[in-house]
């Protein structure tokens, strides 16, 4: 955990926590890093990479298997971290923490253990237009195998969900939806806590999933506040390294879930006659799991949690606030995704010039952005476009980071105006 720092009145100066990412002091083609592409995958403060370091010099062993004493100590702190992350999305129990690859997986472990149990070709599950892939593909898999009906709730030009829309949509047939609570194609922030109510009001039985891979990054997230079933994100855009996921589910809802994939570590006893499984949340998590990982996932959440995410969320706020100005004074400069609600992502498209264009001169510019369809391309459709350039904020992100921005796309001007 990083050293404490001066916290005043309730918020902290969050620039000085951009000395912690050490790539941050290098040089992108000559120029200064400013990198705006944390809502792919966030930057690693120092203190995660030491954690992650430090199991594989000195405390490396496998888990859950040894009973010699690195591989005990290991162990526990492995299972320290599942506490850690339950305490930091306020799960109830520890026990609802599933370890995963990623969102993505945590997504099909749903769809493939949950799905599969418990829908049928007369159901009815609804999404968002503005759903990530992730939560998107995985239904349409398992829709071509057993055959139910997928609806979406609409979206409007601003980005913002359509409630009355999904209000009309829920039937009798209705048994899930799932939403993603912050895009990361428009950075709008979805009410979700309103929207599992709506959902619960209508059936209480009807199970909610909320993808959080942006939200948890953006802000302090409760999911016993939300009231959903289910939640996930990753760790890599948390700070924390690639290859750790987490799914939660409420006690209720593991329990009723068959395992997802076999193998060790998952059972309770194997035989050839039958195999029994362990609980939630090991009966979900087999074969060796990714331990440096979940390690350094758990040094990402002690990092941010000391900073505060009500912290980080005010700093990015401002930042956001400040490029959306900066952006919106470039001539021929559409934004798309104006909501009300917002987090730092700012996607964009200039008149004349293809993002792809964009992308690649901002690079010669020291500026890393993501331009594309951003795994979004339902919600491109909706919005009239192919591709957007997106511009995502983190923690470590600062006014000098936009300049940056701005300058490059200056240069885009001249090049394309
Ligand atoms: N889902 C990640 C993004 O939005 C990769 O860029």
């Amino acid at each position: 955990m990083a050293d404490p720092r001066p916290v005043t009145a309730n918020s902290v100066d969050i620039s000085q926590y951009r000395a912690d990412f050490p790539i941050l002091a290098t040089k992108m083609n000559d120029k200064p890093l400013a990198f705006l592409d944390s809502g792919a995958s966030a930057q690693k403060p120092r203190a995660v990479i030491d954690a992650m370091s430090a199991v594989v010099e000195g405390a490396y062993s496998n888990i859950h298997r040894g009973l010699y004493k690195i591989s005990q100590k290991l162990t526990e702190d492995v299972e320290a971290v599942r506490v850690r992350v339950a305490s930091f999305i306020n799960d109830p129990s520890d026990k609802n923490i599933v370890f995963t690859r990623n969102t993505t997986d945590a997504i099909n472990l749903v769809v493939f253990s949950w799905g599969k149990a418990h829908l049928t070709a007369r159901d009815e599950i609804i999404l968002t237009d503005m759903e990530h892939h992730a939560n998107i593909v995985p239904w349409q898999l398992l829709q071509k195998e057993i055959g139910f009906t997928i609806k979406t709730i609409p979206v409007d030009t601003r980005g913002v969900l359509d409630l009355g829309a999904f209000e009309r949509l829920l039937t009798q047939n209705t048994k899930f939806v799932g939403v993603v609570h912050t895009s990361n194609a428009l950075g709008t922030i979805n009410p979700v806590k309103k929207i599992t109510e709506i959902a619960k009001d209508f059936y209480p039985d009807m199970k909610v999933l909320v993808d959080g891979s942006q939200s948890i990054v953006h802000g302090a997230v409760d999911v016993a506040d939300i009231g959903c079933d289910f939640f996930t994100f990753t760790g890599h855009k948390l700070y924390g390294p690639t290859g750790i996921g987490v799914l939660y589910g409420t006690d209720e809802i593991l329990a009723s879930m068959p395992p997802y994939q076999g193998g060790g570590d998952m059972i309770d006893r194997v035989s050839f006659d039958g195999t029994t499984y362990r609980e939630a949340p090991y009966r979900f998590e087999a074969g060796t799991p990714p331990i440096v990982e979940i390690i350094g996932l758990g040094a990402a959440i002690d990092y941010v949690s000391e900073i505060g995410m009500d912290n980080i969320a005010a700093h990015e706020a401002e930042l956001l606030t400040y490029g959306t100005q900066k952006l919106n004074e470039i001539e021929g400069l559409t934004m798309h995704g104006t909501a009300p609600d917002k987090a730092g992502i700012m996607s964009f498209t200039i008149d004349g010039t293809h993002p792809s264009d964009i992308g690649m001169i901002l690079d010669q510019c020291g500026v890393a952005v993501r331009s594309g369809h951003h795994c979004c391309m339902p919600l491109m459709e909706k919005m009239n476009v192919d591709a957007t350039t997106r511009a995502s904020l983190g923690l470590y992100s600062n006014k000098a980071d936009i300049d940056q921005l701005i300058e490059g796309l200056h240069k885009v001007k001249k090049m394309f105006g």
